[in-house]
């Protein structure tokens, strides 16, 4: 028992600087009734990089659940905005909340319900995460799958008590050109002997970017299904446009036409989720929940809770959701910052293949800025022989969405819809993305003592 406590002790004393267990948060009336820490991880050389990050314990069992590293999409975007809009045990009381006294509210559907989830601020320049150099201050695609490689394995060697569960690495939107890399890095520096070794299992991606060609262009297939175009206007475009309608030639008069068609009957619609009104980001309407930055903002730059979140004083100057020099549009060029030189993480998903890596894909069917079109197209190229056929899943009862499996020498990828489903998908289908999660991690548990 003193030994026991005298290595509580020294963990205590030599990690006290950069991590603390954060019991209260303005907004929360009383304690926190999950173990939420906060830290910094250093990287780089003379840990020029200073990476923040928020672990949510998981409430069923901490130490036997998976261990989760969430990457928020952009990329640029913090990890505090998927904790308090989507998956994280905390959201805002938007009756309640007013000017600047906000307040929070539990989260019934939080993915800690049934893992442990770490939301990085990565790269830095995100969120609470900065740079002590113009060097560090740099990143791209590539180089952000070796930073959250270095992240974890730093994280875990200051949480050793992690270092055994099962680990996935998960993400959104953007970070579907990321999340591949990083499984694949884990793999091949496990391979190389690197330590710690990493108990890396599989992938859980939400509405993904992939493929920076098939998923732009899926949004064009996909108005058409849900019939926000014509079957006159999609057979013009098709045959004008020769299968490209995002990086199409300009020369070509009769495909410019036809898209200018495609743009007047889509270009009011809102993308994160077709049956969602118009909404401006910065409108409090509840109708625009998740679109709320104004929320978010307010409560993450207020000294207070900086204070409770055990932020470093005077780093930051204002904490914002997205930070826009990062984050990726369509055809955005490189920024002094970062780069987008992932073309396509479909060679990496191929790789995965040999490695016995899990793969859960999961689509909001009514997502048009990543539409599951897309999604089911790239897996059909990879030609893999299907586990289990498409079926309904569903939630007390109900169709839920559709599910498919593909398994090729102990690899999977398993492809999930969630009906109605947006972007944002925990936002509108929290129940639903919590119940695929939890019964896709627990249905291959056991591979987890290999
Ligand atoms: C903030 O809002 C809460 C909940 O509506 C309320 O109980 C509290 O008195 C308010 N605090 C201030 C300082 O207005
Ligand atoms: C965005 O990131 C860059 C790179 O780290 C940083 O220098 C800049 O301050 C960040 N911008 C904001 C508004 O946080
Ligand atoms: C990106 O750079 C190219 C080449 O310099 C330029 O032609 C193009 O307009 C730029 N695109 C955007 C969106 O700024």
């Amino acid at each position: 028992m003193m030994i026991f406590l005298f290595i509580i002790f020294l963990q205590f004393i030599t990690s006290s600087h950069s991590k603390a267990i954060i019991k209260n948060l303005p907004g929360f009336d009383g304690d926190l009734p999950f173990t939420l820490q906060t830290g910094y991880i250093g990287m780089g050389e003379d840990d020029s990089m200073q990476v923040f990050y928020y672990l949510v314990e998981s409430q069923r069992s901490p130490s036997d659940d998976p261990l989760l590293l969430y990457l928020t999409g952009g990329p640029g975007s913090s990890g505090l905005y998927p904790f308090l809009y989507q998956i994280g045990p905390l959201s805002f009381n938007y009756e309640s909340s007013k000017g600047n006294n906000i307040t929070l509210e539990l989260n019934p559907y939080s993915w800690s319900k049934a893992t442990n989830v770490i939301f990085v601020d990565l790269p830095v320049g995100v969120g609470f995460s900065y740079a002590k150099t113009w060097e560090a201050s740099r990143s791209g695609d590539s180089i952000l799958a070796l930073q959250s490689y270095e992240f974890l394995r730093k994280w875990l060697v200051e949480n050793p008590r992690f270092m055994n569960n099962p680990l996935y690495i998960s993400g959104i939107s953007y970070m579907g050109i990321v999340v591949p890399n990083v499984a694949l890095e884990i793999y091949n520096g496990n391979e190389r002997g690197n330590q710690p070794q990493l108990n890396i299992k599989g992938c859980l991606i939400v509405n993904p970017l992939t493929d920076k060609y098939v998923n732009f262009n899926a949004r064009f297939e996909f108005a058409h299904r849900l019939a926000l175009i014509s079957d006159d206007i999609y057979e013009s475009t098709k045959a004008t446009c020769g299968g490209n309608y995002v990086y199409n030639d300009p020369g070509n008069m009769l495909c410019a036409d036809n898209l200018k068609r495609v743009d007047e009957c889509t270009s009011k619609i809102t993308y994160g989720n077709i049956l969602e009104p118009g909404c401006d980001a910065r409108d409090m309407e509840p109708t625009c929940k998740t679109y709320t930055d104004t929320f978010i903002e307010t409560w993450a730059n207020n000294k207070d809770v900086q204070k409770a979140l055990n932020v470093r004083e005077g780093i930051i100057e204002k904490w914002e959701t997205t930070n826009k020099s990062i984050s990726y549009d369509l055809k955005k060029n490189d920024t002094i910052y970062y780069s987008y030189d992932v073309w396509s993480s479909i060679p990496s998903h191929k790789q995965l293949l040999s490695k016995k890596c899990q793969v859960l894909i999961i689509c909001g069917d009514h997502d048009m800025v990543f539409p599951y079109v897309g999604t089911i197209k790239w897996i059909r190229t990879l030609n893999l022989p299907i586990e289990s056929p498409w079926e309904p899943w569903f939630v007390r009862s109900q169709v839920a969405g559709y599910q498919v499996t593909y398994a090729q020498s102990g690899s999977s990828i398993k492809f999930a819809t969630v009906k109605g489903g947006g972007h944002p998908l925990a936002a509108y289908n929290p129940e639903e993305a919590l119940v695929m999660m939890d019964g896709w991690l627990a249905s291959h548990a056991y591979l987890s003592d290999s």
